[in-house]
């Protein structure tokens, strides 16, 4: 895998964080949700980590209002390092460090939130003519699972743009973009013939969601400039991608089945699950938590079916 990586024409990651945020205010009134620490890390750190993992080392984010926060956070912080270096600290030294040197990042304003195909759209001068992979800033692939290296593969062997599809129970796909497809060889690869951008249940035509990653050709941004604003007033990717899905170009789209572990950050309720289920997973905090939530599960489920009330629970729960 390590070689198709090297060889791929794609060098370039570029990451929308230009969204409102409006699922997760007031915590994203002045902080991009991209920031929100999931266990100690902000979501954006690991969407950059996984797109170095795939050989992706220059990394444009496009920023929106507040975007000093993300910047800061792949800045040096010399009065840091100092008190660190000082404190004779090398383990959060080494972290804040690690940060700094992650990769070649790149930052470009999206003057006003018109929707991610626009945010993506930005990016056309600084990716140039050359096929390039979007992550979602607040949309995270466990690293266990690596998506993007097959995306990229895939993208090479059948010289076409590739999307992440994953399934959903249907009663949550009018949550996604949705697409109809058709099988390949490959039972985790799809041909994809349509797109649609979060259809009710009964107008999906499929249980295949599109997730946040995707590896695209650079005709994208050809139809991006002359697509006009879909679902919400926005100028959506996937009516770009569906334009191409159908057939409006040479240019096919296929699909990478995606199988693993994906947290959607920007909703509160996995923002939550995310956080536990990393955090249960790492090495100085797991053995403590498992501990706690266990214990905690266990008096949750006795006090079910009782008339006490989960106040007088929590207060023995530190
Ligand atoms: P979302 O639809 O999840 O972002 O966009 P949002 O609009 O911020 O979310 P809510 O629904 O209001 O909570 C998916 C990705 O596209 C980026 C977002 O930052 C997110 O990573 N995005 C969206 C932009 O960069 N610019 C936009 O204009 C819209």
């Amino acid at each position: 895998m390590a070689n198709t990586i090297k060889s791929s024409a794609v060098t370039k990651a570029v990451i929308p964080a230009a969204g409102l945020g409006t699922r997760f205010l007031p915590a994203t009134k002045a902080m991009p949700k991209e920031m929100l620490p999931i266990v100690d890390k902000p979501a954006i750190q690991y969407v950059v980590e996984e797109a170095v993992s795939a050989g992706l080392d220059d990394v444009l984010i496009i920023t929106g209002r507040n975007k000093g926060n993300l910047m800061n956070h792949f800045d040096g912080v010399p009065e840091l390092e100092d008190t660190l270096k000082h404190k004779g600290d090398a383990a959060r030294l080494d972290k804040v460090n690690r940060v700094t040197g992650l990769a070649d990042v790149h930052f470009l304003r999206q003057g006003r939130p018109l929707g991610l195909g626009h945010a993506v759209a930005c990016a056309r001068q600084h990716v140039g003519r050359e096929s390039f992979a979007v992550l979602l800033g607040d949309d995270l692939i466990d690293e266990r699972d690596p998506l993007l290296d097959r995306m990229i593969a895939e993208h090479d062997a059948r010289g076409a743009s590739v999307i992440a599809l994953m399934e959903v129970p249907k009663n949550s796909i009018h949550l996604y973009g949705c697409a109809a497809v058709e099988t390949t060889e490959d039972r985790d690869v799809v041909r994809v013939t349509g797109l649609v951008e979060k259809p009710s249940a009964e107008d999906a035509p499929s249980s295949l969601a599109v997730i946040g990653r995707y590896v695209l050709r650079p005709e994208i941004f050809d139809v991006l400039d002359v697509i006009e604003p879909g679902r919400g007033g926005e100028i959506q990717l996937t009516d770009a991608l569906n334009l191409l899905a159908e057939g409006h170009g040479d240019d096919p789209v296929y699909g990478v089945i995606f199988r693993g572990r994906r947290y959607d950050t920007g909703d509160r309720a996995d923002w939550i699950k995310a956080n536990v289920l990393l955090a249960i997973d790492h090495p100085e905090l797991g053995a403590e938590l498992e501990e706690w939530i266990l214990e905690f599960a266990e008096a949750l489920g006795a006090n079910r079916g009782t008339s006490l009330n989960n106040n007088s629970l929590l207060s023995s729960f530190r």
